[in-house]
């Protein structure tokens, strides 16, 4: 055995509280904890106010979570136009075909091999620049193109940029919080289980938002991830505070019982 090894006692201490804390230390502690508490319900303004009524109706829903990441995608000309007065041009298998592909977000590739074949036998006849008629042009990609516009949502470029952001942000945000949170008297399993609740929750939401561009039911995740998150920072906030500036330690009530 080394003699450092020998040195060691374990634990050495116990672990610093906040009453351990010096007056300067628990001033820090607690204008941290007010700014980020504020920056917090700063952001969930900011984010009801850019969510609410994307999907046209009043109020921050599930719906409009979806929307703005997964887009309307049922909202294209054409889709409308084969469910309803194009409708007896195409079979219902072909129409399948067709919903498929605006839904994968209408690439070029897929219009090639799949909807041209279909939309050569079915529409071109009177979709043609010849035609003459006031009508979609469904000869080429572009023509189509300009009635299969799909709302895919946010696009997967800005949605890499806001997540680097918050990952990078809000998990140093995360980590003030928690260093503070350590000193708080608490069972050891709620506490350490509250240290770790605002990292998964900030994963788990920021997964989510990949998740939903790619299926609209994960907006679900991304509300509850989000909600994980604020009930996780508002208790390590709360017990916080409370605790540096109400919790006494028991020398100090002792010594108080004594007098
Ligand atoms: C017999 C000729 C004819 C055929 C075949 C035809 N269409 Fe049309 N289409 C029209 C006419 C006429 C209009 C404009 C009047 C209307 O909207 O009903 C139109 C309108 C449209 C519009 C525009 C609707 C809007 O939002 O203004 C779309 C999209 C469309 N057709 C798609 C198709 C598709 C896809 C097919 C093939 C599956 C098809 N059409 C086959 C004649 C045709």
């Amino acid at each position: 055995m080394s003699k450092i090894e020998q040195a060691e006692t374990c634990p050495a201490i116990r672990p610093r509280r906040f009453y351990d804390c010096s007056l300067n230390e628990k001033f820090l502690y607690t204008s941290f904890l007010m700014l980020a508490g504020l920056a917090y319900i700063m952001a969930l303004a900011y984010l009801y106010t850019s969510f609410d009524g994307i999907d046209g109706k009043p109020g921050l829903s599930v719906e409009d979570i979806a929307e703005n990441y997964y887009g309307n995608r049922s909202g294209t000309r054409l889709e409308s136009a084969i469910r309803g007065p194009m409708a007896s041009n195409i079979d219902k298998e072909q129409r399948n075909h067709v919903v498929e592909w605006l839904k994968s977000g209408a690439p070029e590739a897929g219009y090639e091999r799949v909807i041209k074949p279909i939309f050569s036998k079915r529409c071109v006849m009177c979709h043609n620049p010849a035609s003459g008629l006031p009508i979609p042009d469904l000869s080429s990609y572009e023509g189509v193109k300009q009635v299969a516009n799909v709302d895919t949502g946010v696009s997967l470029h800005s949605l890499m940029k806001v997540s680097h952001i918050h990952l990078f942000g809000i998990g140093l945000v995360a980590f003030g919080i928690g260093l503070v949170f350590r000193f708080a008297l608490l069972p050891s399993w709620f506490q350490q289980t509250l240290t770790l609740l605002p990292f998964i929750a900030i994963f788990a939401d920021i997964a989510a938002w990949f998740l939903t561009k790619w299926d609209p039911v994960y907006a679900y995740t991304v509300i509850i991830a989000g909600g994980l998150l604020g009930l996780s920072w508002a208790l390590q906030i709360l017990i916080s505070l409370y605790q540096i500036w109400f919790l006494r330690c028991r020398v100090e009530i002792e010594h108080d019982e004594q007098k």
